[in-house]
């Protein structure tokens, strides 16, 4: 069957987490908020990234938002994996150290929401993590949010 996440318009985020001492990145695309109270959002990953351990041993993350000028750093933390690279060191990432999860706050992006594991569902070749969000952390006011569709980075329009 033809792949159905190109027919959907999709924020682009990076979810980053701390686990025994070592700190991660990864692009994700599959991600939503799903409840106003508690505040939940969820966040799709595959268990062949090395994040998805990482989230399950620590039990906290962050999901940061991304703004229109971090294609490159999507781009990046989408393209190799933790397990073989510090992408922090090795992409001049910069960060603050997140007062709720300890994990990574990428600077520059929209808003980085620090979430406390709520749930872990297995669906498909997917495991949905729940995140109870524990703080927000809002950037740039004047930032418009990255966006993915049909394979392809994109930008916001003019609103209606
Ligand atoms: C635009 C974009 C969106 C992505 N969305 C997801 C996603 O929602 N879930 C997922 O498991 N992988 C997604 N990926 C792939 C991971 O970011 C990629 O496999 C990454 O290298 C994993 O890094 P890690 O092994 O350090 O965790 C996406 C990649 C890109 C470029």
């Amino acid at each position: 069957m033809k792949s159905i996440s190109g027919f959907f318009s999709l924020g682009v985020t990076v979810v980053s987490v701390k686990s025994k001492d070592e700190i991660n990145a990864m692009t994700a695309s599959w991600a939503s908020p799903v409840s106003f109270s508690p505040p939940l959002i969820t966040v799709n990953i595959s268990p062949g990234r090395a994040t998805h351990n990482m989230i399950a041993e620590s039990g906290k993350f962050v999901l940061n938002l991304l703004a229109e000028d971090q294609m490159k750093l999507a781009e990046y933390l989408g393209s190799c994996s933790g397990r073989d690279t510090n992408k922090f060191e090795e992409g001049g990432i910069e960060y603050a150290v997140g007062g709720k999860t300890d994990a990574p706050l990428i600077s520059g992006c929209v808003a980085s929401l620090e979430c406390e594991l709520y749930d872990k569902i297995k669906a498909g070749d997917h495991t949905i993590f729940v995140g109870e969000v524990l703080s927000v952390v809002e950037g740039d006011s004047d930032k418009k949010p990255l966006l993915y569709h049909k394979s392809i980075f994109q930008r916001i329009g003019g609103g209606f």
